[in-house]
């Protein structure tokens, strides 16, 4: 039953709805969740002032310094809000078969019945925003729609940095366009006298649920980055990985850079690693190797279809970067230091007496004095960390120095390597070239890596995470890793290279031993001389290596048994994975591709044989 008329608010009236189900959906939910106004989203500056002012005078956030980070602002969550809750994130298949033993699963009748309830009434006191967006540029092929309804004025400031949004995605979908449905709450109604809380959630009851068959996203009582922007991970991954596999694409957690040599020569590169593992930084990396370039297309997402010509084109489906503020320094990550001069959503970190933003990692010297992001007296005596390890900035892609001119071309750019990879200590080294594309694929299912603080629950776990894709596959991991292999078998494909890699291994006392950032540029120089054959490498049983003399270290101040170390392959530690890979692969059952079983017991006969 619709009772409340679903019209553009004053002063909107230049929003004309013209889709019928789009009105409809708005009023049922209306209708369900009680708001006290209903915005439709313009995607204006205006509008988006209109967000921050909001805000700021809610004590969600404060402007920084205008002379220091003009146009920024800080937001402070609340503790119990701070990170993606992978416990209470859901998908609703039919059955639990098609969701997998990766994923939480529940019936999408009694999950909707729950949420019906949780939603209703849910959004009283509040205004209801709904934001058309595009996934990819306006009006691209490769690009998708959705709508988020939202209460949260946050979600909406950031949904104008994510995502392509308002009145040019409404005129896009016209009277009748496919869309994906995103209804998202905080989950905190407000009663006539209530004060609001500066950050408003629902500690008790989140719940992030993918209805896959119809495309739907509801998600209540959060409202942090993945959970609530629901654009990025619930669609352009969850949602759009079942899609894709459905259509015979590729909806992946990938960086996409565009790499080019001295010589003019130029290739993209994708790469997967796990939340919070270095997508950012590779994607703007400037290299220490003389003469070679890094240039940005996207930073954690990448839609990949074949061309007519058989190469794998990839686009990236957002508009901004919602990135992990720790450990981005000048040092580090200048390119992200620059794109966060201006125009930027803060959140979680610390701030200054002179209103500006700080966090770990971003000068090597800590400022005398600042307010901790949980708004305590912190000083660099203090035992504690000034911003939380997974505070974010929020910022337009088109901002960075190194975006590539072509990021936004519609038919996206032909990938030459896939990079897989992730936190590993020990074992991994530092490179590796898969033999095939159904080697390469078998490398990123057996990726594992070491939980961070961009999830809620324990930093350090070991854990196998595919591709990149544990917490952000909308079906079957075991359906997945077929179609993978299926793609590879596409008549006419001219497939991408595949690499394992990890920056991230350590010596006996906890150091790491590779250089990382910058540094990486040696090994995708590499990865692009072996894509033009211009450089050798060592057979091992996990695959292709730089022998001595293939990677370019000149210049690099590192003992050479690192280096050694870094390369070599252990095939003791190797053979003792293999028991915890099968042990895996097992919880696929007959969902597990016989490729796969193959797949490993080959690579136990190569350690074997060795
Ligand atoms: P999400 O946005 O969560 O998907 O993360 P991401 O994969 O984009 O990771 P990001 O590049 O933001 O890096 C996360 C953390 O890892 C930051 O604190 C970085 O400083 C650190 N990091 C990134 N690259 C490297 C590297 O090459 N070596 C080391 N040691 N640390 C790195
Ligand atoms: C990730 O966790 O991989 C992110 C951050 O990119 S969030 O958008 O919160 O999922
Ligand atoms: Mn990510």
């Amino acid at each position: 039953m619709i009772d409340r008329v679903v019209e553009p608010v004053a002063g909107q009236s230049s929003l004309i709805i013209k889709h019928k189900n789009l009105k409809q959906w708005v009023g049922e939910v209306a209708a369900l969740c009680t708001p006290d106004r209903i915005h439709w989203c313009d995607g204006s500056q205006e509008e988006y002032q209109m967000m921050l002012r909001l805000m700021v005078h809610g004590g969600t956030a404060v402007a920084l310094n205008a002379e220091k980070r003009p146009n920024s602002i800080l937001v402070r969550s609340s503790p119990a809000d701070v990170a993606r809750v992978e416990d209470q994130t859901y998908i609703c298949s039919k059955t639990r078969e098609e969701a997998g033993p990766t994923n939480n699963w529940e019936d999408p009748e009694s999950m909707k019945a729950r949420l019906k309830e949780l939603f209703s009434g849910s959004m009283a006191g509040r205004t209801m925003f709904v934001v058309p967006y595009s996934m990819g540029p306006i009006g691209s092929p490769i690009s998708k729609i959705g709508v988020e309804i939202s209460d949260s004025p946050y979600v909406v400031a950031n949904m104008h940095i994510m995502a392509r949004v308002g009145a040019k995605v409404l005129d896009v979908m016209g009277a009748d366009g496919e869309f994906v449905k995103g209804l998202h709450s905080v989950g905190a109604p407000l009663r006539p006298d209530d004060q609001d809380s500066a950050w408003p959630c629902n500690a008790q009851n989140k719940y992030i649920c993918h209805f896959p068959e119809t495309r739907e996203i509801w998600s209540f009582g959060s409202g942090y980055g993945g959970n609530a922007l629901l654009g990025k991970k619930c669609h352009a991954l969850r949602i759009a990985s079942a899609q894709a596999r459905d259509e015979g694409w590729l909806a992946e957690h990938m960086l996409i850079l565009k790499l080019t040599s001295p010589e003019g020569e130029v290739k993209y590169v994708t790469g997967a690693f796990p939340s919070a593992c270095g997508k950012t930084n590779l994607a703007m990396l400037i290299p220490t190797v003389a003469g070679w370039k890094v240039e940005t297309i996207g930073d954690d997402i990448a839609w990949m279809k074949f061309g007519p010509d058989g190469r794998l084109y990839a686009i990236n489906p957002e508009a901004g970067f919602f990135g992990v503020a720790p450990g981005t320094g000048m040092k580090s990550n200048p390119n992200a230091i620059r794109t966060l001069s201006r125009n930027s959503i803060f959140t979680n970190c610390a701030i200054s007496p002179e209103g500006d933003v700080w966090w770990e990692g971003m000068t090597e010297e800590k400022p005398a004095k600042l307010l901790d992001w949980l708004r305590r007296r912190w000083n660099p005596q203090s035992n504690r960390k000034a911003a939380h390890p997974n505070a974010r900035f929020t910022v337009p892609a088109r901002q960075c120095p190194s975006i590539a001119p072509e990021w936004e071309d519609p038919k996206g750019v032909p990938i030459d390597a896939i990079l897989f990879g992730g936190r590993r200590a020990t074992t991994v080294p530092l490179v590796v070239e898969s033999f095939n594309w159904q080697h390469g694929t078998f490398l990123g299912a057996i990726t594992s890596s070491e939980t961070t603080a961009a999830a809620a629950g324990k930093v350090g776990q070991l854990r196998h995470d595919p591709m990149a894709m544990l917490p952000f596959c909308g079906y079957n991991m075991g359906d997945y890793f077929a179609h993978w292999f299926e793609m590879g078998k596409t008549a006419g494909a001219r497939l991408p290279k595949i690499y394992y890699v990890n920056w991230f291994r350590q010596d006996d006392k906890g150091n790491f031993l590779w250089p990382g950032f910058g540094e990486n540029s040696r090994v995708l120089k590499w990865i692009f001389q072996r894509c033009s054959g211009k450089v050798g490498a060592e057979e091992t049983p996990i695959g292709r290596v730089p022998k001595a003399g293939d990677l370019d270290v000149s210049g690099l101040d590192m003992p050479e048994q690192s280096l050694n170390q870094l390369l070599a392959v252990d095939s003791a530690a190797w053979l003792a994975e293999i028991p915890l890979i099968n042990k895996f692969f097992a919880r696929f059952g007959d969902h597990l591709p016989e490729a796969l079983t193959q797949e490993v017991k080959d690579l136990e006969e190569r350690l074997r044989a060795k």
